[in-house]
């Protein structure tokens, strides 16, 4: 892509779209914004958008449509079999992805839901670069276990490798020799790790995990979720591939893969999400759950509307001006939190920011949720809904013990073409004064604790009276604003 430069030097993103269509935010002050707090258990997932200012909790189904998506949802063709609108995206998968066998899902975890329920059983080992709440939920769910396969440098915050989402090549041959291939249904590769800071991995680590894969006689599967962005960087970080289009990085990552899958809530701006592949056979093991599961093979629980987005959407993927936005903001807002000495992951990744609580928060032993009450923090002295990404979005282990996360994690999340450079201006703002009034920030309890995927709908509250601590120091420092 070519760089355009400021004639005052001045290194920042520019926006390549006009915004058409706005949405109304409101700026609550901060004693509304302490009771939504309080109403939501100090769990953001569980605030209204009417407490909120910027909605940086995901990517997922929050990424700015284009005007062709809009467009495309007017001639959706509504049928509950055979639709039009099914076939248009059928063609997008095979255009985009290469694959020319497509099974419809109505998000992301319901694939997982269907390779899990297919392929997985107890004792089976699942091997990856590192895991997601709910692919992991699933597989453990059908008995199995999930086995993280990083290198070391994966959990340094502060590196400068490139490729920090790489699986661990020794790692993976090592186990697969241990645990026999016969216990291993499947190797899943996720794109830009989501909860290790949004972390690419290299097309070569990937052509070397499917020689061990091909070696072994295991099946790869792919989280495509992510794979725009994963792609994007690659064009940036990878030699091999400087000079090519997005459009040959997928296809060369898919071609690698015998089975994709994704949510388009990310990978396409839309809703939905699908699995594919070329094999008929794993076509064929898996058709059955779709009706099941999600409904007839030609929606699969979508909306003809958000099928019609979502094969724009993919068409979309390959343009590296569109999926370029969310990646360059984010790292103008990793550049700028970094060199006032706020401890974010580096390099900067996809997704978001990624805000490293265990150092900010220091003084909060992991018992007490440093990344939760930071995430709490941030959103009563700002409006801003991050999420926490921490020991609360781990699962207990089998024996219900906690178990606590690698990292510690605040992600604010950077949906394509939602923010204005203002606003995330705004961001860094009130995130260097938290960083600078930290020490007020205290711990969080569970009060109520949900046995499944508990980060969703938990509720907690602060160990002490922290958050009226900072409500004054917040009011010392800016007086009556907002
Ligand atoms: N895989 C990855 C890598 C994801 O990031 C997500 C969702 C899923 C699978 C599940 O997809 O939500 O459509 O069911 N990530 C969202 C997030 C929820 O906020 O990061 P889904």
């Amino acid at each position: 892509m070519q760089e355009i430069k400021f004639y005052n030097g001045e290194n920042i993103p520019l926006e390549l779209h006009k915004v058409r269509v706005v949405q109304k935010l409101h700026l609550v002050p901060i004693e509304r914004r302490l009771e939504a707090l309080y109403e939501g258990g100090f769990n953001t997932f569980r605030l209204s958008t009417k407490d909120v200012f910027l909605d940086m909790l995901t990517d997922s189904g929050t990424n700015a449509m284009s005007d062709n998506q809009v467009a495309a949802m007017m001639h959706a063709d509504d049928a509950y079999a055979g639709s039009q609108s099914f076939v248009r995206l059928q063609k997008a998968v095979e255009d985009v992805l290469g694959k020319k066998y497509y099974l419809p899902v109505h998000q992301g975890r319901a694939a997982e839901n269907i390779l899990s329920v297919a392929y997985v059983k107890s004792g089976s080992l699942v091997p990856m670069n590192y895991h997601f709440t709910t692919a992991m939920a699933h597989i453990t769910g059908n008995g199995g276990k999930i086995v993280e396969l990083l290198y070391d440098e994966a959990y340094v915050i502060n590196s400068s490798h490139p490729f920090k989402g790489n699986m661990n090549l020794e790692k993976l041959e090592e186990m697969i020799k241990l645990h026999e291939p016969k216990n291993v249904p499947f190797i899943r590769m996720e794109a830009s790790t989501n909860l290790i800071g949004g972390q690419p991995f290299s097309v070569q680590n990937l052509r070397d995990v499917r020689a061990i894969a091909d070696k072994y006689n295991i099946r790869l599967v792919l989280d495509a979720s992510l794979l725009g962005e994963n792609a994007y960087l690659v064009l940036q970080r990878e030699e091999e591939f400087k000079g090519s289009t997005m459009g040959e990085v997928i296809k060369t990552m898919t071609d690698l893969a015998d089975i994709v899958y994704f949510s388009a809530r990310k990978l396409s701006s839309s809703r939905g999400g699908g699995i594919c592949t070329n094999d008929m056979g794993i076509y064929k093991e898996l058709e059955a759950f779709v009706p099941l599961y999600e409904g007839f093979l030609t929606y699969g629980g979508m909306s003809v509307r958000e099928i019609e987005a979502m094969a724009v959407g993919l068409y979309e993927t390959l343009d590296e001006t569109i999926i370029s936005q969310s990646p360059n903001f984010i790292s103008y807002l990793v550049n700028a939190l970094d060199s006032y000495g706020v401890p974010v992951i580096k390099p900067a990744g996809v997704l978001g920011v990624h805000i490293d609580a265990m150092q900010v928060c220091d003084h909060i032993s992991q018992k007490e949720y440093p990344a939760g009450a930071l995430a709490a923090a941030l959103f009563l002295i700002s409006g801003i809904r991050g999420m926490e990404r921490g020991s609360i979005s781990n699962q207990r282990d089998e024996y219900g013990n906690e178990t606590y996360a690698d990292m510690e994690l605040v992600r604010l999340a950077m949906p394509r073409r939602v923010f204005t450079l203002s606003q995330v201006k705004y961001v860094e703002d009130r995130v260097t004064w938290l960083y600078d009034n930290r020490k007020l920030i205290g711990g969080l309890r569970f009060v109520y604790e949900p046995p499944v995927l508990r980060f969703f709908m938990g509720g907690l509250e602060p160990t002490s009276d922290w958050p009226q601590k900072l409500i004054a120091k917040f009011k010392e420092d800016f007086g009556e604003s907002l």
